[in-house]
Order: structure tokens, then sequence, then C-alpha cells
């Protein structure tokens, strides 16, 4: 362990030596590692369970690990320590947070809520502890839909806080749903202009969609899904190309499970290809290994915060099958 944590603190180390020490501390502390398929490759690389949200929540849900290194943002990391108040649950970079989560903030959002008495909170795991103690499920964007099925017609529902995702589910669903209006950076950066043109230079390639795009990009798309159903529809999928608009940090998972597609990642705008998730790529692999060495930045919620927030997830995964 001191060997390990001199040389950290005295070099630079190659890709090769990080992996090697991140598998060694892996084993010593009994630790797992948690990432986001939007993450950098090589953090997918290292890591023991790369999932979506709804995946990583489960897998948080249920491991035999003393410690969860959270690759991801900090609504994720926060979600694993919820449920699991006697681990350490360390995150790489604490200031990787999630703006869609950020434009949520606890007053405010109480506030909405005050003036729609009675109404069922559904809101996206892509919020703070306090929002999620103000609300009554959780959900992700691989159960929303099953969960928004499962409330009886007569009652309203508050959706937060992404409006796109939420915008989608009234149209799937038929919901009236009373809608926050948050929205991702990232996926609300997509072009409706900028994506026609690049399905006019790829002619045959599929448009697929994350819901947390904008409606006008939604209804171009062959297929829309969590980025778990993106996947697994790259995978089923008789074409051979794809425009992915998603983050494109999904791409490096789509190309290893189907090497001979191609995948295109859909046009922010005319001049710029991508739309990238600043805050996932913050997780670097020597802050990584850092936080593991150094056993911090540490995720600390106060008990009657989680408890509050933990019937929320607790209730998305007695409502989700699998
Ligand atoms: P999923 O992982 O549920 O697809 O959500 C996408 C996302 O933006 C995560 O922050
Ligand atoms: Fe938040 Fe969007 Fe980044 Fe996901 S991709 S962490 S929703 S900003």
């Amino acid at each position: 362990m001191t060997n390990i944590r001199e040389s950290a603190e005295t070099g630079i180390m190659s890709q090769e030596e990080l992996f090697s020490r991140v598998n060694a501390l892996k084993k010593e502390m009994n630790a797992l590692i948690l990432a986001h398929y939007y993450t950098l490759p090589e953090i997918q690389q290292v890591a023991d369970i790369v999932g979506d949200s709804l995946a990583l929540a489960r897998a948080a849900e249920k491991n035999s690990a003393d410690v969860i290194v959270f690759a991801g943002v900090y609504f994720m990391a926060e979600t694993a320590k919820i449920l699991n108040p006697s681990k350490l649950v360390l995150m790489p970079d604490e200031y990787a947070g999630c703006p869609l989560a950020d434009s949520c903030p606890t007053d405010d959002f109480s506030a909405f809520k005050e003036r729609y008495p009675g109404a069922v909170v559904i809101t996206y795991i892509n919020s703070t502890a306090e929002i999620k103690a103000l609300s009554d499920i959780t959900c992700t964007s691989s159960n929303a839909e099953h969960i928004i099925r499962q409330i009886p017609e007569n009652r309203q529902i508050i959706f937060g806080p992404d409006r796109n995702l939420g915008g989608y589910l009234a149209r799937k669903t038929g919901r009236d749903l009373i809608l926050w209006q948050g929205y991702c950076y990232v996926h609300d950066a997509f072009s409706e202009q900028a994506l026609l043109k690049a399905c006019g230079e790829h002619p045959g390639a599929e448009l697929i969609a994350h819901p947390e795009c904008r409606e006008e990009v939604l209804r171009h798309a062959a297929f829309i899904g969590s980025t778990q159903m993106l996947l697994n529809h790259t995978v089923s999928s008789h074409s051979e190309s794809f425009i992915v608009a998603t983050e494109p940090g999904i791409i490096y998972e789509m190309q290893k499970r189907s090497p001979h597609k191609t995948f295109i990642p859909a046009p922010k705008d005319p001049d710029n290809p991508r739309s990238v998730c600043k805050q996932m790529k913050q997780n670097t692999l020597e802050k990584l290994h850092q936080c593991m060495v150094n056993r911090k930045p540490e995720i600390v919620i106060e008990e009657q915060l989680r408890l509050a927030a933990l019937h929320s997830i607790t209730t998305m995964l007695e409502m989700t099958p699998g």
C-alpha cells in the first residue's frame, strides 16, 4: 500500500501502470468500480461494471464490496451511498456534477410541487438527494415509461427535471405530465438541421436517439431509448451504420459489441460534430487511481436526508422488473 501511495505521489505513470495499480488496489480494498457508458474508454476498460443509470443503481444496490468507486457524475455516486450507508463510496472527481440535476433547486421544486397537491412526484435519477427526498418515485430513462404506466389514470403526475424526457414520456404514455423545465445540455444541443444534413450524407444509416433529445430531433429517429436500449438496439438491428444522438462515450461499447458496424456521432451544429458531457470526462484514470490511494473524495450524506431520499429509489427498484 505504502509503495503504491509513494509512487502515485512522485511520478507520472503510463496507462498500463495505472491499470495494474488500480487492479491491485481493487483487490486490496475489496472495491467495486462502477462506470457510466459516457466516461472515457480507459475508465470503461478498468471498471468492473459499465452501465446506464439503472444498471449502475442496481449494481450499487447488490454487491459484496467494501468500497464502491463511482466513475460517473455526483448524483450517481450519491445514489450509491444512499443505498449503501455503511460502505465507503468514492468518486474520482467530486466536482463532476450533472448540470441537469443542478437545474432543479430544492426550494423552487418544493414550491412547484405545492401547486399540485395530491400529484404523484416522479423524478429522474439525474437529481439531487434533496429532490429525491421530495419525490414519490425515482426513475431512469430505462424504466420511466414502465413506472408511469403503473400510476392510476386519475392521478396527476409531476415529472422532473428533464423536460425533453418528460415530453417524450407524455407523448408515449398519453399522460398529461406536469413538467419541470430542466434539460441536459448535451442532449438538448443536437440540431435538427445538422442531423438531417448528416442523414443525407450517410444514406442507409439508422438514426437512433436518447429521449433527453428535443422533440424535433426525436421525431426523425428510427429508434428511441435509454443508453442501454440504444446499445442493445445496435447489436440486434440489421443496420450496418448508425447516427447516434446521445453522448458519444457510448460509441466505445457499441463498437466493441459490433466491430463491423459504423457509428457516427450526431452533430450538435453544422461545425461541431459532437455534443460531449464534460462532467463525465472529468473522471480520468489518474484521478480514479488517486481516489483509491487516498480513499477520498468520499461521498457523505446526512442520515435524515439519506432516509428521505432512499424511499423514492427503493420504490423505483420495486416497480422495475428484472
Ligand atoms: P441513462 O444512463 O439512463 O441513459 O441516462 C443518460 C444520462 O444522461 C446519464 O446522465
Ligand atoms: Fe447530466 Fe447530461 Fe451529462 Fe448525463 S449527459 S450527466 S444528464 S449533463
